[in-house]
């Protein structure tokens, strides 16, 4: 069993132990990936202050993300296709997550379906929504989500039609993956991940294959989108779904002031800064750059929660000490998932808490709510001088 001390060390088993189809649907960007990349490369540019002698014991990392108690602030990020990088990989890691004491959100494009994930765990769970041009099925899958008891609705903003990643078009994505001779080739080297998928039925997107109506191809992403998602989406629109849901709500992807002026006016429990990975507009800046312009603007209003990047701990406490109250992980978790399945999952979680507990109580703070700007060093043009 290989040493993990790292999300790398998963990264490296999770591109060797899965379809190469899969692996590049999670670790790629749109068009050029310069907001992918920048995602992570401006967190380098920050640095942490360390102090000393002070007193670090019993510090603990728990707070609450909008008013739920987290073992960590650091959800998992609704993420489409779980369960091609691991069969059940959506139920997989909806365990880790509650073993562990933080929010799994599971995505609206995902595999396993709400009803599964719900059957095989004891905890809530948060459901993230995509908002479809079917009525019928809009009413539908928020009425499934509260039979499920889901705990939060994650609403994402930021993808009324897809940004375009070169690498899914190339290796033509679909969910199952269509048996090519190329595919076929590439499976041989990855005959256990062909094994688990013989063993589960949850093989296709769970939440709309007998849900929604007209759409022609069923296991294309790139056909629901086009064909499915509401492009009219709007701020009216974005208070229906509000009233419809009538629990706690949460506005993903917003990246400029303005906009989370709007979500606060709307009225959510919180915002996430969030280029979505930068995998829809590239060419935005990273995320970590307009989060504080953000939390000034909005931070006494609703919560600020944020993602884009992390692959740390200590990513997680600069994002807190750049004011975020909660953050989320996607590609850390995912690469956990290819690489060890559930195990994997909890191994990324531990990794990021072992990095977050151990960097904070070295920058002299016992508590999340100690985490505060001072803790950083911050480029001054950091947020950018942009004409
Ligand atoms: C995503 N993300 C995403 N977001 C969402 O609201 N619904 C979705 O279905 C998906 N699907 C998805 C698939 C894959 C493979 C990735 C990597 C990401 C975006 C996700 O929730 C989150 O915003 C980013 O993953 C955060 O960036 P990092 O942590 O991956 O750098």
């Amino acid at each position: 069993m290989p040493v993990i001390t790292c999300i790398d060390d998963l990264k490296r088993l999770h591109k060797r132990r899965t379809p190469t189809m899969f692996y590049d649907y999670c670790e790629s960007g749109s068009w050029s990936e310069q907001t992918f990349r920048e995602n992570t490369s401006d967190f380098d540019k920050i640095r942490l202050r360390p102090r000393v002698a002070v007193d670090m014991d019993g510090r603990s990392t728990a707070t609450k993300m909008i008013g739920q108690d987290v073992a960590m602030p650091v959800a998992l990020a609704p993420v489409g296709l779980t369960g091609m990088q691991r069969a059940d990989g959506e139920i997989k890691a909806a365990k880790a997550a509650e073993k562990f004491g933080v929010p799994f959100t599971l995505s609206t494009m995902s595999i396993c379906s709400i009803e599964e994930v719900a059957k095989h765990t004891r905890k809530p769970f948060w459901f993230q929504l995509y908002v479809m041009r079917d009525q019928d099925f809009l009413r539908n899958v928020i009425q499934r989500a509260k039979d499920a008891g889901v705990s939060a609705l994650v609403l994402t903003l930021d993808l009324q039609i897809l940004g375009q990643r070169h690498k899914d078009l190339k290796n033509g994505l679909s969910a199952p993956p269509k048996l090519t001779p190329r595919v076929i080739a590439d499976l041989m080297t990855r005959w256990r991940w062909g094994l688990e998928m013989l063993g589960t039925k949850n093989r296709g997107f769970g939440n709309i294959v007998g849900h929604a109506k007209g759409v022609e191809d069923p296991t294309s992403l790139f056909t629901w989108t086009a064909e499915q998602f509401d492009p009219r989406l709007d701020w009216s629109k974005i208070e229906a779904i509000k009233n419809m849901w009538g629990g706690p709500l949460i506005l993903k992807g917003v990246m400029e002031p303005q906009d989370a002026e709007m979500a606060a006016k709307v009225g959510c429990d919180a915002i996430v800064v969030s280029n979505h990975g930068g995998r829809q507009l590239d060419g935005a800046l990273s995320s970590i750059r307009v989060l504080e312009r953000i939390v000034d603007a909005v931070g006494d209003k609703t919560e600020v929660h944020f993602d884009s990047g992390i692959r740390s701990g200590q990513d997680v406490l600069k994002a807190l000490a750049l004011g975020a109250k909660g953050t989320y992980i996607g590609r850390a978790y995912i690469h956990g998932l290819g690489a060890m399945g559930e195990e994997g999952v909890t191994r990324a979680l531990q990794v990021i808490h072992n990095e977050m507990d151990i960097s904070m109580a070295l920058c002299g703070r016992k508590s999340v709510e100690q985490v505060d700007r001072d803790m950083v060093l911050v480029p001054q043009d950091f947020a950018g001088r942009w004409a």
